[in-house]
């Protein structure tokens, strides 16, 4: 192995930078030449590569986004365009790409892999951590942190005005995020795709906090939670079945996957850019670097793709109790 690829796809998150950085200085430490691919795969279409160096990476490991850039290729899905991409590994000589992003970005990847036997190595960044073989994804933990900020100053408001809000996190298909920061900032109901506490349930729990004599409510919605109704939606049932309560909306959105990674996304991509390099070096590829028990640990990216992620059940319980 003497060049390596890397690029970021998808949605971004806090951390991706940090796992270029880890990544390209990883390979300087081996004397492996690295080539940073420009908007993800459509890039590595359009042979947007640059070299990087251990310099090319300074001043990075605090900022959000990923100085690569992101993108979801369409183009990529065709097998055309997959043929385009892999020429322009061939042509540049690259052995082996790591690719930082979520379960789409790591489909790709195993296509690659598939039709071109082209060696691939994943590290997962996504704040939604519904990655399967690690329990954090880079972008997770600051997320996390940013939602708790956010919900504790509308708070400030909800609880001078005596109101109800619904807060809308990201989280389409998993609820880390709304039932974690929800325990987190000490929400009253949480929200999520994995379970249906049911429309009548809300209600009840709304009006026993009332009853015993809360001043605000904050209910958080992960985007994709099972009631059916959407946060306006929401909001209007509470205000026909709960007149008494006063009702707002926020909706958190893309400020979400902004920030500055916390410590621990820093220290989590530096770890995961290191192991994902070493491994290629070893002779491991088609795997995904993931954190497990606190050890970095490689699953199948197959593996990866195809698991589940669960939210920790328990952690609603707990949250039932809190809110007593
Ligand atoms: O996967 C990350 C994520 O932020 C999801 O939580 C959210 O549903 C989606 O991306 C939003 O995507 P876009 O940036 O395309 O609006």
């Amino acid at each position: 192995i003497k060049k390596m690829a890397v690029l970021t796809s998808g949605g971004d998150s806090p951390g991706m930078n940090a796992a270029i950085r880890s990544v390209v200085r990883t390979c300087a430490y081996y004397k492996i030449e690295c080539y940073g691919v420009y908007r993800g795969y459509q890039g590595l279409i359009e042979g947007d590569f640059k070299e990087m160096n251990a310099r090319s990476v300074k001043g990075i490991i605090n900022k959000g986004g990923t100085i690569l850039k992101s993108a979801r290729s369409t183009e990529f899905r065709t097998p055309e365009g997959r043929k385009k991409a892999y020429d322009n590994l061939r042509a540049m000589g690259i052995d082996a790409l790591v690719v930082i992003g979520g379960d789409g970005t790591f489909t790709g990847a195993i296509v690659l892999n598939k039709e071109f036997g082209f060696p691939v190595m994943g590290i997962p960044g996504t704040i939604d951590n519904d990655i399967f073989g690690t329990t954090h994804t880079l972008g997770y933990d600051t997320a996390l942190n940013t939602v708790v900020d956010a919900i504790d100053k509308i708070r400030d408001t909800a609880s001078s005005h005596n109101r109800l809000f619904f807060v809308e996190v990201m989280g389409r298909d998993v609820g880390h995020i709304a039932l974690n920061a929800g325990v987190g900032a000490g929400a009253e109901e949480i929200l999520i795709p994995e379970e249906d506490l049911g429309l009548d349930r809300l209600l009840e729990s709304l009006e026993r906090s009332r009853l015993s004599g809360k001043s605000s409510s904050i209910v958080v919605v992960a985007e994709g939670d099972k009631t059916g109704k959407n946060v306006f939606e929401l909001k209007e049932y509470v205000e026909e079945n709960l007149p008494d309560y006063d009702v707002r909306v926020s909706v958190l959105g893309h400020m979400q996957r902004g920030g500055s990674p916390s410590c621990f996304d820093r220290v989590l991509a530096s770890r995961m850019g290191v192991t994902a390099v070493e491994s290629i070096l070893e002779g491991k590829t088609n795997y995904m670097v993931g954190l497990l028990n606190d050890k970095i640990e490689l699953t199948p990216l197959e593996n990866a793709v195809k698991g589940k992620s669960k939210i920790d059940i328990e952690l609603l319980r707990v949250s039932d109790i809190m809110t007593t």
